[in-house]
């Protein structure tokens, strides 16, 4: 078959590897792609976000399956338009992405699920004093969210009311994110270990299938300081995740949300990321995202042993998923950002070491955020690598992971150096 991969960060390289490699994949293009994806298929400059491009891309090369890498695509209802024109798209339909494009409706749904979550106020533009006396009400860790998509920025988790305040004035007026500011959701702060766990979904809550757990560092600086990004790094398998805990949010979480949508009238297909906190009191569930998670899709996806063209085209197609499997090898995956990252990354600057780091035995260098100027391959983007490793424990997988990026080099490259630390 013929995939189309929809995206141009890390997770679309890895998932573009991952169907390279599949027995059913016959083919694969990438839309718009990037550097590192191009090493591996062929890459068509058509914007992933645009519906009716992708759906008329679709079409033009007789593509089989449309893979959907960043949310925004789904948001927009690119796999209602491939749909629309008889082809299979794995992802959720726009109804079902918003789930991740509106957190005030993702935490109305859980609350009718009756899944365990942090408790919750969600507030319009003219409702600041009520806001703020919720905020008030609240023991002491805030958690302001817009409601809309943010680009991963729109959360704040702070023990400081003045700041907590200062977000909901923000937000709620427009000038921190524009309209999707303007309706935000106020949590208690929770606190535990986060795990997320990628979920593939057929439509039928019945046949959904976890895979493996992964851990996110989600900070920018070591030791968890700093302000919060995409993801700095991550590990899988996750040892305070274990199939117990697994089949324990599948059941009481991750089920029953499917049951909800189904409600709803909504047959959700597609990859549904459980973001979890361990709380003392149990797993709660954060948030949910509505496609694979980034960086975790660059720890998950080099382990899976299960064809993942396959595996992708039955839960498009509404059919039973191939059994799900994984290496007993772990995978750690450090992110390598450029200077300013999150706020202002510098870009432009020409990386070395590319081949020397993929020289590491287990080593796989993704491409996140660069572009190729001539010979070169140039930053352009806060996470411009994401360099994963393959070891026979996390120790190993992490030593290889972090052997790899030592060989690679830019002016005011930035890393985290205690990703699966101690694991
Ligand atoms: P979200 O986009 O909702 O996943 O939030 C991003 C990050 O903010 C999460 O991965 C957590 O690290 C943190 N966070 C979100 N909600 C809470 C909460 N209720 N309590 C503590 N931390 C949170
Ligand atoms: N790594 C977090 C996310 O993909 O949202």
């Amino acid at each position: 078959m013929r995939a189309l991969v929809l995206g141009s960060g890390g997770r679309e390289h890895a998932l573009a590897r991952g169907l390279a490699l599949a027995p059913s994949v016959d083919e694969v293009l990438c839309a718009p792609g990037n550097p590192g994806m191009a090493a591996l298929a062929e890459c068509v400059p058509v914007a992933a976000d645009d519906p009716v491009a992708v759906a008329d891309l679709a079409d033009a090369r007789a593509v089989d399956l449309v893979v959907v890498g960043p949310e925004q695509p789904l948001v927009n209802g690119v796999v209602d338009a491939v749909a629309a024109r008889g082809r299979l798209a794995f992802g959720p339909v726009a109804a079902g992405a918003r789930l991740e494009g509106s957190k005030a409706w993702m935490k109305e749904v859980l609350v009718a699920a009756g899944v365990p979550t942090a408790a919750h106020g969600t507030f319009g533009p003219d409702d600041e004093a009520a806001a703020l006396a919720f905020l008030d009400a609240l023991p002491g860790l805030y958690v302001v969210k817009t409601d809309g998509l943010a680009a991963g920025k729109g959360v704040v988790v702070t023990e400081s009311i003045a700041d907590a305040r200062a977000a909901v004035r923000g937000y709620l007026s427009g000038a921190a994110f524009g309209d999707a500011g303007r309706t935000l959701v106020i949590e208690e702060g929770l606190t535990g270990p986060e795990v997320s766990l990628l979920v593939v979904c057929n439509g039928d809550p019945a046949g959904a299938c976890a895979l493996a757990p992964a851990q996110d560092f989600k900070r920018v600086g070591d030791g968890d300081t700093g302000p919060n990004t995409g993801g700095m790094g991550a590990y899988s398998p996750v040892p305070v995740a274990g199939p117990d805990l697994v089949d324990a949010v599948m059941a009481d979480c991750v089920v029953p949300t499917l049951h909800e949508l189904a409600r709803r009238g909504i047959a959700y297909r597609g990859v549904l990321y459980a973001g979890l906190m361990l709380t003392p009191t149990g797993p709660k569930m954060l948030e949910y995202n509505v496609r694979f998670g980034d960086p975790e899709c660059e720890v998950v996806v080099p382990r899976l042993r299960t064809d993942l063209g396959a595996l992708c085209r039955a839960a498009a197609a509404g059919e039973a998923l191939p059994p799900v499997e994984f290496t007993d090898d772990a995978c750690v995956t450090v992110v390598l950002a450029s200077e300013g990252y999150p706020a202002s990354p510098r870009t432009g600057d020409p990386i070395t070491g590319l081949a020397e780091a993929a020289a590491v035995e287990g080593a796989i260098v993704f491409h996140a955020g660069t572009r190729r100027v001539g010979d070169d391959v140039v930053t352009a983007g806060g996470r411009v690598l994401a360099v994963s490793a393959l070891g026979p424990t996390v120790a190993d997988a992490r030593a290889r992971a972090y052997a790899a990026s030592d060989r690679i080099t830019w002016p005011g490259r930035l890393r985290r150096t205690d990703i699966a630390a101690g694991v």
